[in-house]
């Protein structure tokens, strides 16, 4: 039975480029998605840039430009960079939308029908020159326990310590240098607490990694804290309907963007967003980072669960990506933005193939180191898959007329070692292990290449070539059965292969059809070697 199923990975802001932490995620999402298409399940990838709040506002005024100037221009810097590395999103919106606005004013409306909404007056840090209230990135001081210079209003990146933006000692104001006041105002407030039980047997019931649940229990044994959902004036974002000058927090629309973007995509194609977000029927999938997990396991399954929509079947969260075995830094020049890797003239494919080779179920960090990342290209995917191709296609093209005729008996064992792998790949796939999967690819690429060697078609087309014809085409349906597995990983390199094989779209259910007797076409170049020093040279630095 085919399943339908809605995926998103989390939404970027609008006010910074992608780099390749951030790709982790949309690439993890990615091969998801690819892998449950090319199953042939009704699969629909939907993501947005996340456009409100106040640094948006504030980097769009540091640029002299409206905030919607700014944000139009991420959005089609970020569709770019998405683009080149073949993330095949369906719907890529934006939370500025007229569709957001008003599901993020139904939610609001349901919430506060149910009672969910309370006002209270608090008091925060104010800059009277900015005329704004300054959220605590937007404060520096000195620490108030080791007294480290120019640290931020939350939490000190000297010696770790966490306090309020009203211990800070010199506070100033990050825009104008002018010392903060204490200003009180009426905020909004989401009444979390009320909802415990109702949240409790949410996440007690298999939607997250038990690794994740045990983490989960510490902030319900703590007891959950009502949630503050409102900003004020000045700030880019949705007006609070019934307010004057009150907006909604980022984080309360930002969630709610899933499904403007899944109602903007419907109306394009047809379809109900209502069949996907309120009636069952589809399964939802949500990917996220572990620095974002609070929000997608406690604050937005609360909020849909008040506005009465469907909640995520699986909310999947991934570690944080590191560089040569260190966190991503500016000034080590290791934060490596997704543009910098493709003006470098990187194959977009190499770093897909690395991450999936990396990548498994668990939150742990992934290593981007570049000696091994030149190591897995060139072993993996050039010497062991494309090798394949590369040296059968130039036998097959020279000496045996471009065409293919049956397979040999030894040939056709390697051909059943394959098919028979194809359901464990499958599981690895689904199961977000795609290091197994990479690895069991490589492994039956490895066979396959051993039954080429000991076969040795270049010797053996002087000779008998239709004894080489069953070689090379016994080689080359390992390679097409083998590229089809790793489609969800390396799509464009896929493509290259179906050209040359001449084989029509692969996927997981036509993987095990054999070519026999049937012209192909030339081999073009599929991968390059790539050296670890050029690669440093150019990434890093
Ligand atoms: N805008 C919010 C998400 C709103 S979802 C309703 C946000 N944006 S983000 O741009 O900071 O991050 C987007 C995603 O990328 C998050 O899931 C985050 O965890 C992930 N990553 C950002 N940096 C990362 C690494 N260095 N490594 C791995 N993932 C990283 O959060
Ligand atoms: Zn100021």
């Amino acid at each position: 039975m085919t399943r339908k199923i809605l995926v998103t990975s989390a939404l970027p802001y609008a006010n910074g480029s992608i780099h390749l932490g951030h790709l982790v995620e949309y690439i993890q999402t990615d091969i998801w998605v690819r892998y449950q298409k090319l199953l042939g399940n009704e699969c629909y990838y939907m993501c947005a840039d996340d456009t409100h709040g106040t640094p948006v506002m504030l980097s769009a005024k540091r640029r002299n430009l409206a905030p919607e100037e700014l944000i139009a221009q991420m959005h089609a810097e970020h569709s770019a960079d998405f683009a080149a590395f073949n993330i095949g999103f369906d719907n890529y919106y934006s939370t500025n939308s007229p569709e957001n606005k008003a599901l993020s004013e139904l939610f609001y409306r349901q919430a506060r029908a149910k009672g969910l909404i309370y006002e209270q007056d608090i008091s925060q840090a104010y800059c009277e020159k900015c005329r704004m209230f300054l959220p605590d990135r937007f404060i520096k001081g000195v620490c108030p326990q080791c007294g480290a210079a120019e640290q931020y209003g939350d939490s000190c990146e000297v010696c770790s310590a966490t306090y309020s933006p009203l211990d800070l000692l010199d506070a100033h104001c990050t825009e104008c240098g002018g010392a903060p006041v204490q200003k009180n105002s009426v905020h909004y407030f989401f009444k979390l607490s009320a909802m415990t039980a109702e949240l409790l047997a949410w996440v007690q019931a298999g939607h997250i990694h038990t690794e994740i649940y045990n983490k989960l229990q510490e902030w319900f044994k703590q007891g959950l804290h009502d949630w503050d959902i409102s900003r004020d004036a000045p700030y880019f974002g949705f007006q609070i309907p019934g307010t004057d000058h009150k907006y909604f927090y980022v984080w309360l629309d930002a969630p709610v963007g899933y499904i403007a973007t899944t109602q903007n995509f419907c109306a394009q194609n047809g379809k109900n967003f209502e069949d996907i977000w309120i009636k069952p029927g589809f399964e939802i999938h949500h990917f996220i980072g572990k620095d974002i997990l609070y929000f997608h396991t406690l604050f937005w399954p609360a909020m849909l669960l008040a506005a009465g929509f469907r909640t995520p079947d699986q909310v999947h969260i991934h570690g944080f990506l590191t560089v040569n075995g260190e966190k991503m830094s500016k000034s080590r020049g290791t934060f490596i933005q997704a543009r910098r890797y493709i003006n470098a003239g990187l194959n977009p494919e190499y770093l897909r193939y690395y991450y999936a080779s990396k990548l498994g179920a668990s939150l742990n960090d992934i290593d981007l180191n570049i000696a091994d990342f030149a190591y897995k290209v060139n072993s993996d995917i050039v010497n062991k898959l494309v090798n394949i191709g590369s040296r059968l296609g130039s036998i097959v093209h020279k000496k045996l007329h471009g065409r293919l005729t049956a397979p040999d008996a030894a040939g056709q064992a390697v051909l059943a070692e394959i098919n028979a792998a194809q359901s464990g790949i499958g599981q690895a796939y689904e199961e977000l292990e795609y290091h197994k999967a990479a690895r069991e690819i490589m492994r039956l690429a490895d066979a396959a290449n051993k039954y080429i060697n000991d076969s040795a078609p270049w010797h053996v087309v002087k000779t008998d070539p239709e004894r080489a014809a069953q070689i090379c085409t016994a080689g080359l349906n390992c390679l097409k059965t083998l590229t089809a597995y790793i489609k969800p990983i390396l799509p464009l390199t896929a493509a290259g292969v179906e050209k040359f094989l001449n084989c029509g779209e692969l996927n997981f259910q036509n993987a095990a059809d054999i070519l026999t007797h049937c012209q192909i076409n030339v081999y073009e170049h599929l991968a390059q070697r790539v050296d670890e020093k050029e690669i440093s040279a150019k990434l890093l630095g």
